[in-house]
This record gives C-alpha cells, structure tokens and sequence, in this order.
C-alpha cells in the first residue's frame, strides 16, 4: 500500500499554467518552491518553469508570494537584540542587482562601519557575466565567507560587518540562482526582484540601499526595465517592514579601471586608501550616504573616512575577523597580454559587456556552478572614456592563469571600444533614486 501523502500540485501543470501565460496561486507558488528546495520538484521541472516566467513574466502579487516562498525557504536572522556601547545597532545593508568592475561593496562597507553602521550582508558569487563579491574576497588568502551565525552575531558586535555566503538564508535562491545561470533565465525582472530580496529580507538588516544597475553590462538594459525592478523591490522591502532606497546608476561603461577578482580588490585597496577612480569613490559615497540616512545615522561624512584612514582600518579589522590576509600579495594570473592603441587621439566609448565577457572567458567566472574561479584573472582598463591615448601605448591589460584563454578574452575586447579625435558623451553616473 503506498501510505505517502498525495502531492496537492504537480509540477507540469503548474509549468504548463505559466507556459500559456496564467496566473500562479499562492498555494501553487508555495508548493514549488517548497518541493524544489527539498527535491521533489526536480531541476528540468525548475528549468522550465524559469523559462516560463522569464518569457510570460510575474504579475506583482505572484512575485511578492514567489518572494516570500523563498524567505520561508530558509532561517531568517534577527540581529535586533545585539547592542554596542548599550545601544541597538544601526543595520543596514546594500546590494546591486550586478554589474561589471562593481566591486562597491569593498570599500563601501568599511566606510559605513567606520561612520557607525553595522552590515549583516549575505553576498553572492559571479552570475552571468557580472562578478560575485564573495568572488572578488575569496583572492584574499585565507578569506572566508562560510560564517556561523554566532560569528556572523559576534562580528557585527565587534568589528561592525560580516560577509558570508547566503548558506541557510532562503536556500531555494541558492538553487534557483544556480540553475538560472546555467539556463539563460538570470535577466527576468520577477527572478531578479525575487532573488536579491529573497536574501536580503532574511539577513536581518533593518533598511535596505539597493544599487540597480542600467544599461549595456546590467541584466536589464533600459532605464524602463530597471525602474520597473526598483520599484518592485522597493515595495517587497515595505511589504516585510524592511524600508528599501534604490539608486539607478549607469553600468554601460565598466566601473573603474580593474574588472575581475583580486583586480578589484586591489582597486578597492587604493579607494580605501583615499585614491582609486572617481567613479569607484563618488558611488561608494553616494551609496553610503544613503545607507546612512535610511539607518538613522547623520552628522558625519563619509568621505573623511576614506580620508582620515579610519575606512581602511576598518576593512582590515573584517578582513583579519574572516581569516583573510592582507599581507600576502594579491594573486595575478601568470600569462598575460596587452592590447595597445594603434592611434593616438581619445579613448572613446568602453562597452562594459565586452569587457565582463572577456574577464570571464579569462577565468573570473564560471561556465558551470561550483566551477572554481581564478582568483588573479581579471582585465585592467589603463585608458577610460575621454582619457587622453598615444599611439602605441597600453590601452588594457589581460590576466589568467590558462594561456589558452587570451585568444577567445582578445575577441570578446574587439569592438567593445574605440580611439577616437573627440571624448565620448559623459553619461552621468548617478541616474535617479526611489523609496
Ligand atoms: N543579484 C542577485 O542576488 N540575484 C540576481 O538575480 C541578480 C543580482
């Protein structure tokens, strides 16, 4: 006699619903989730119903259920009762929907920690052709992210922030993410929105800065579609009682001049230093400043703490609390190749997807899940947008530790920029903020 209990849905009829453009229930929404977290709904059945909502998309109740199916998924963290010098602290995170050299978060977090604020953030690694913080850190020798909750718990008591793998925060994300980049359905506003605050409504922080991303190395490549993601997430933020911001900022061109893992963090390194690209810093501040405001916290500048030093400090008393090593120099990739200006004039136009293409055919990323990825191959920009180029002179630099992937990381640079007799358009970084 089969005694087990009978399913209540299955998963072609629930396919073949959003397939033909219908509308998924509550019940049918916390059903698949559910059995794909826990195995009976099987990854060609997720496979396709991703590729369902990809095309059909989500009406605005389906992606609030579908979000929160997947918070109910895993733990929720609540850091509410953790106090420094008596008092509650102020918690806030950031996350960008990805970009390409948006290493933010790096110097970011420092200087927020260093201005009061105190981070639980759950960061991802690499989707796509974006780059995955937990990616970049893992360069450092001896970092981890693989954080228990009672050191995630002391770290943001004593040091002010942890970076840590999602691990038991919304586990169907972390499945849902995985097969999403291996099945061409990451760039899905419901699957974005779902994702990012899926993680981060488990997290524990109390306000959310969100950094969504417009324009040719974003997922979503219009102002319309980005602002329909922003304001979506900004509305799951309210719905949970988590007060979420967003930033729409550009990500046509990559940000700074290092796209890849320990290139970005060594760019990082030079922001946290008071230098580093105008770009990098004038987002980290703007960021910051935001993340600020929503915690709570006001009379202080953010960017004295990239000056005064107190940024850096603070980044190495976190990198030293994950086991990390700032005193072993950064990897780089052993086979490299330059690409050099045949003319002299100004660097015109970087297209960002060329250049994220070409990191990860260097390795920075992976083309399966669980691939490694190489810690020192990555691209450095020498010239950006407008810069001044003598003929002959070394316009981008390529690393990796796989000789054989320069040629195909070359073809993806051929036509991603330009040398011109004029600059390019300025596009302004900082394109709108909601919430
Ligand atoms: N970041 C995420 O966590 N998920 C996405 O889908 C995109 C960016």
């Amino acid at each position: 006699m089969d005694t087990t209990t009978p399913e209540p849905f299955d998963a072609p009829t629930v396919i073949a619903i959003k397939r033909d453009g219908g509308v998924l229930s509550d019940a049918q929404i916390d059903w698949v989730i559910d059995g794909y977290t826990h195995g009976r709904v099987a990854d060609e059945q997720m496979a396709a119903l991703l590729m369902a909502i990809y095309l059909r998309g989500m009406a605005p109740g389906e992606i609030a259920r579908w979000t929160a199916a997947m918070v109910e998924s895993g733990q929720r963290f609540d850091f509410t009762d953790l106090r420094r010098d008596g008092k509650p602290l102020a918690l806030v995170d950031k996350h960008s929907t990805g970009g390409v050299g948006d290493k933010i978060t790096i110097p970011l977090l420092p200087v927020v920690m260093a201005c009061g604020g105190s981070v639980p953030q759950a960061a991802g690694r690499g989707l796509g052709h974006t780059g995955g913080t937990l990616d970049k850190l893992e360069a450092i020798r001896g970092f981890t992210a693989e954080l228990s909750k009672d050191q995630i718990r002391q770290q943001l008591c004593d040091v002010g922030a942890a970076v840590f793998a999602a691990g038991e925060l919304a586990p169907a994300d972390r499945k849902i993410y995985a097969l999403r980049d291996i099945t061409g359905t990451v760039e899905s506003l419901p699957l974005i929105a779902s994702s990012v605050m899926s993680k981060k409504l488990a997290e524990g922080a109390r306000a959310l800065v969100l950094d969504v991303k417009v324009g040719r190395g974003a997922f979503l490549k219009t102002e319309t579609e980005s602002r329909a993601l922003a304001q979506t997430m900004v509305d799951l933020g309210a719905a949970h009682g988590v007060p979420t911001r967003a930033l729409l900022t550009d990500m046509n061109r990559p940000l700074g001049r290092a796209v890849g893992n320990a290139v970005e963090v060594a760019e990082s390194l030079e922001v946290l230093a008071g230098g580093g690209p105008d770009d990098v810093v004038a987002l980290t501040l703007a960021l910051a400043t935001e993340m600020l405001a929503a915690a709570g916290i006001d009379g202080v500048d953010p960017a004295e703490t990239l000056r005064d030093g107190s940024a850096m400090d603070r980044f190495r008393r976190l990198v030293a609390a994950q086991g990390g090593d700032l005193s072993v120099e950064l990897p780089t990739g052993a086979a490299v190749e330059t690409v050099t200006a045949d003319r002299g004039g100004v660097m015109g136009d970087i297209d960002a997807m060329g250049v994220a293409m070409a990191a990860w055919r260097l390795g920075a990323g992976r083309a399966r899940p669980g691939d490694p990825v190489q810690a020192g191959a990555g691209v450095r920009i020498h010239r950006r947008p407008g810069e001044p180029v003598t003929a002959g002179e070394t316009l981008f630099t390529l690393y990796t530790d796989t000789p054989e992937r320069l040629r195909p990381a070359l073809a993806e640079l051929d036509g991603a920029w330009s040398v011109g007799d004029g600059a390019p358009p300025q596009l302004p970084l900082l394109i709108d903020r909601l919430g």
